[in-house]
């Protein structure tokens, strides 16, 4: 069977084996899928080793999707965008080809969970490589505006203008930001933290929704908050398990059914 893996530091709390495990099985695959801990100076190295013993693709996760971005030899449109890779494929003749399917696992969650796109007015909070990796699909949906706002305000005026040719986007620090919107994105890792950006009151529009980049157990700070707030709140295990289908199908050609494997990581977290 085909060897696959997720390359990250740290490794070993990654969902992605017990997520493409069930997609193999459930789509009659074999595969078999590790998490592989890659020090924080041989990422490269890890990864050729790995293909050097037959692996045949990586997911890559925190901090390596830069690094992946770079060693590759042929990149798709989208990860050339978000200028980051989470998604390795060990080609012909030793040629790497990388991918990122972050954004499409956002917009497929967001499609999931009957959130409006175009035409309305989107807040992301944040300017890290995860925001980076979203912005070009959200643009494609044709929102009215997205603002990107960061704590250091300039990073996000800096990654407004290199998405502006892709619809109307704009960037600055939170002294800027004004409500209210219909979607808040959280692409920072204040929510890891347990740390709430500087929200004004007025943030959301009545039936606005927000979503938390990241999931855990318990509702984050930035959930619970918007919840009070008036907006509908989703995290983000189901960008995950959408981003890893999306893997799983360039590797394999198949389209797994997320369904099941949302409810079973939904079922394992509480
Ligand atoms: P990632 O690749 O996950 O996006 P990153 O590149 O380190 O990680 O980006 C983290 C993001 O969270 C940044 O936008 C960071 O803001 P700065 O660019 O000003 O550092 C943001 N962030 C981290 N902690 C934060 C906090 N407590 N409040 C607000 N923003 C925070």
């Amino acid at each position: 069977s085909d060897h696959y893996c997720v390359l990250g530091n740290p490794v070993e709390h990654s969902k992605s084996p017990l997520i493409h495990q069930r997609f193999g099985e459930q789509t009659g695959q074999e595969i078999v899928y590790t998490a592989e801990l890659a020090p924080l100076d041989g990422f490269v190295a890890t990864w050729r080793a790995f293909c050097e013993g037959g692996g045949r693709g990586a997911n890559v996760t925190v901090p390596f999707k830069e690094q992946a971005f770079a060693l590759c030899d042929t990149l798709s449109e989208r990860a050339r965008r978000a200028g980051a890779v989470n998604t390795l494929i060990n080609g012909q003749n030793g040629r790497v080809y990388g991918d990122n399917t972050d954004g499409v696992g956002l917009l497929r969650d967001l499609d999931a969970h009957h959130i409006p796109l175009k035409g309305v007015r989107i807040l992301v909070l944040g300017a890290g490589g995860a925001v980076r990796g979203v912005l070009a699909p959200l643009l494609e949906r044709g929102p009215r505006e997205v603002v990107i706002i960061n704590r250091t305000g300039a990073k996000a005026a800096a990654l407004a203008r290199d998405f502006a040719d892709l619809g109307a986007v704009v960037g600055g620090g939170y002294d800027a930001l004004e409500g209210p919107f219909d979607l808040v994105i959280n692409g920072t890792s204040a929510s890891l933290a347990g740390e709430l950006p500087p929200l004004p009151e007025a943030l959301f529009t009545p039936g606005g929704f927000a979503y938390d980049m990241m999931y855990a157990a318990e509702p984050t700070v930035f959930l619970r908050w918007a919840q009070d707030h008036g907006a509908t709140p989703v995290d983000g295990l189901g960008m995950l398990v959408e981003q890893a289908a999306e893997a799983f199908f360039l590797w394999r050609r198949v389209r797994p059914d997320t369904g099941p494997v949302r409810a079973l990581l939904r079922r394992a977290l509480t």
